[in-house]
């Protein structure tokens, strides 16, 4: 699919499996969150650009690579953004962090915005979006809007599942947004959940109904 890269690395799809079992404990949900978010930072940024530094090393000088630019911003949608927002920030701690608070009213699936905070200079940042769960993309679309409003120009968006249709609706409002995934799955049921999905991604990680 267009736009769209499915990150099929054995060792997150075994998480991913664990994770969706309805045995799986609060605790164990959290860990294997934040472990599996540390392998999908990996490959959200793997073509990132390069430059060069020259270092001593204890035997001679040379120009050694580092990342090129200014600090990239993870942003979080929360609340469940936040699992994956953890494992990101262990791998790349000197990023800086935009907090999107929304969430998704149960009878319109409409989401309802009630916090945001980032760092001013959003446009000269590589911004990545990371939130475990693209239902219906009413959300994500609404937090790349708001994040675009605020001046966000080169985004990606990172999550866990994706439903097809979600991923239409997300293509549709920005086509210009990569989005990163580990698992395309069947699609949504009648309440906007994907199947067979992993349940309430946030209700799952903080032990709430
Ligand atoms: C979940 C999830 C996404 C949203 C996805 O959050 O983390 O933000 O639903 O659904 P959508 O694609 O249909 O918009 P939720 O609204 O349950 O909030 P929470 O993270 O605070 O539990
Ligand atoms: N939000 C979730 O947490 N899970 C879903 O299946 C859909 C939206």
């Amino acid at each position: 699919m267009d736009g769209v890269t499915v990150i099929d690395h054995p060792l997150v799809q075994h998480k991913l499996t664990l994770m969706r079992r309805k045995e799986t404990s609060t605790a164990s949900f959290r860990r294997l969150l934040r472990e599996i978010s540390t392998l999908l930072c990996y490959e959200v940024t793997r073509d990132l650009d390069l430059t060069t530094m020259p270092i001593e090393t204890p035997m001679e000088a040379m120009d050694a690579p580092i990342l090129e630019g200014k600090k990239m911003v993870f942003a979080s949608i929360l609340r469940a953004g936040n699992g994956l927002l953890e494992g990101m920030l262990d791998l790349v701690p000197a990023a800086r962090v935009a907090h999107i608070g929304m969430y998704r009213d149960h009878e319109t699936l409409q989401p309802v915005e009630y916090y945001f905070k980032a760092p001013e200079d959003l446009g000269n940042r590589l911004v990545i979006v990371v939130d475990p769960m693209l239902a219906t993309a009413n959300s994500a679309t609404a937090a790349m809007e708001k994040l675009k409003e605020r001046g966000a120009r080169n985004i990606r968006f990172l999550c866990l599942l994706a439903a097809p249709e979600g991923i239409q609706r997300f293509r549709d409002a920005h086509p210009d947004i990569p989005i990163f995934t580990a698992s395309i799955d069947r699609g949504l049921n009648e309440k906007g959940y994907i199947m067979p999905g992993l349940g309430d991604a946030g209700d799952r990680m903080y032990g709430t109904k």
